[in-house]
């Protein structure tokens, strides 16, 4: 498993620990699309580019880190093909990926403690997809996609 992690100078901290916590735990590869560095960042930029490598198949999944979690999971599902979650607890990230079958998580290093965080990813990564009739409601989500022309 591959994870693209990306981040603005607010979750620079939290990138790097969140990072290291799926190494060690998980022993996926943890890709860095985001910045290393404190100094402003426009977290669009690091959406967009951890969007990408999960749409391209660089990555299998990607998290995203910036104040809120809010506008870099936004720039993420601007991404045709993505289904960003932006959450701070784990049931959501749970659920998300039992019904919504998301692609990227995105939370908010000003919102969660880095413990909540760490069970955030973890209840994330442990999420299957059930398929099913949840299948139907994500091919919809593709037509609304298509209907912009704008399918990947
Ligand atoms: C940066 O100040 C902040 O706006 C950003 O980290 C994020 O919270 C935006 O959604």
């Amino acid at each position: 498993m591959k994870i693209a992690i990306g981040n603005d100078h607010v979750g620079l901290d939290y990138k790097n620990e969140i990072k290291k916590y799926i190494e060690e735990k998980y022993g996926y590869e943890v890709i860095n699309y985001g910045t290393d560095s404190k100094d402003r960042f426009d977290y669009p930029i690091a959406g967009e580019a951890v969007a990408q490598a999960v749409v391209s198949g660089q990555a299998d999944r990607g998290i995203l880190i910036c104040g809120t979690g809010v506008g870099i999971g936004l720039a993420a599902n601007k991404v045709n093909g993505i289904r960003c979650v932006t959450c701070s607890e784990p049931y959501s990230a749970l659920l998300s990926r039992q019904h919504n079958n998301t692609n990227v998580l995105s939370f908010g290093a000003r919102v969660v403690g880095i413990e909540l965080a760490k069970m955030i990813v973890d209840a994330w990564l442990g999420g299957q997809f059930e398929g099913g009739r949840h299948q139907r409601r994500i091919d919809m989500l593709r037509d609304i996609e298509k209907k912009q022309g704008k399918e990947n």
